[in-house]
């Protein structure tokens, strides 16, 4: 067999190196004995596939990528172009958008993540932005998003609503939101219900960001925006529904709900049903925190 190596971003000033963001990753990839190839991310973006790929060799072997998002249909011409070279992508493109955008994930997640709503584009008016609010019970409060990211350090501005029932609200704050995407917003809206999740003294959240490989848990960490924080997160519910979703390479971001009723139950304080699911990701393009075991994960890549 084949063992598969891991794409990784170029340098866009030095192309025949490795992108500095990822260079610690290409270190723990060679201490495992693994190898990568490099692909030109800003020529993917770009819509030049064919400049993307040319500096991977072709097959045989196939090949996981590990870096910057990716557009779901670049990926997807990305995918194309590799399998043509005898290159196949571990995750393909179906994959990587069931992962990678909310809609794709969230039926399967549904009992353990903020009920949501979505709406495609970036145009919505109000009428469909009410109804995307009636859908989460027209009140309470809420956060917006894209399929994929949110702007959560413009919470105020371009995040938070603090009642659905308040429509202006809600139209003020996805418009900024979606002024502030710009050409980067991914997919459409989505519209979630606020939970009040468990957070550490300096009022970071407590988030863990679990990484799944073939339905096993591979490495736990913080969730990268607070590399210091120690989570040990209840997995038990969380497995199911990540062999359910069948992706190969996923990671999943859990928080501790603090809300009413999130104590009650069988197992305690701790107790599985605690841990929300606050979003899932794609495993090959999830910031991995600083300080984390790196090399395991490489470790199983290339096992799998
Ligand atoms: N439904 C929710 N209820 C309460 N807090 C939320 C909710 N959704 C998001 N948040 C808070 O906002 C933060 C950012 O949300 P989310 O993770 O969905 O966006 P993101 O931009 O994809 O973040 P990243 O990719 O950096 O993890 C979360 O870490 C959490 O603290
Ligand atoms: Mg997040």
């Amino acid at each position: 067999m084949v063992e598969p190596a891991v794409i990784l971003p170029s340098d866009p000033l030095l192309p025949r190196r490795v992108d500095p963001h990822f260079a610690w990753e290409a270190g723990a990839l060679r201490a495992v004995g693994g190898s990568h190839v490099l692909l030109d991310h800003d020529a993917l973006l770009a819509g030049d596939v064919a400049a993307a790929v040319h500096r991977i060799p072709a097959g045989p072997g196939p090949l996981w990528y590990r870096g910057w998002m990716v557009p779901t249909a670049r990926y997807a011409e990305l995918a194309e172009a590799l399998a043509e070279r005898g290159r196949p992508l571990l995750t393909g493109p179906d994959a990587y958008a069931t992962a990678h955008e909310l809609p794709g994930w969230y039926r399967t997640f549904e009992p353990l993540t903020p009920a949501s709503s979505w709406l495609p584009g970036s145009d919505w008016s109000r009428s469909a932005l009410a109804a995307a609010a009636a859908e989460l019970g027209g009140r309470g409060p809420a956060v917006v998003k894209d399929y994929v990211k949110s702007r959560k350090h413009e919470w105020a501005e371009a995040c938070y609503v603090p009642d659905l029932a308040d429509l202006d609200a809600l139209e003020r704050v996805a418009s900024r939101f979606a002024e502030l995407q710009g050409e980067f917003l991914a997919g459409g809206l989505v519209v979630r219900r606020f939970e009040p999740f468990a957070r550490a003294a300096d009022g970071r959240a407590e988030e863990a960001r679990v990484w799944w490989l073939d339905g096993e848990a591979v490495l736990v960490g913080p969730h990268p925006d607070s590399p210091a924080v120690r989570v040990e997160p209840e997995l038990s519910a969380v497995r199911p529904l990540v062999r359910r979703l069948g992706c190969r390479f996923v990671t999943t971001d859990l928080a501790r709900s603090t809300g009413a009723g999130a104590a009650d139950g069988a197992d305690g304080a701790d107790g599985a049903e605690r841990w929300r699911v606050v979003e899932v990701g794609d495993g090959q393009v999830s910031e991995l925190p600083s300080g984390v075991d790196v090399e395991a994960l490489f470790r199983a890549l290339l096992k799998a």
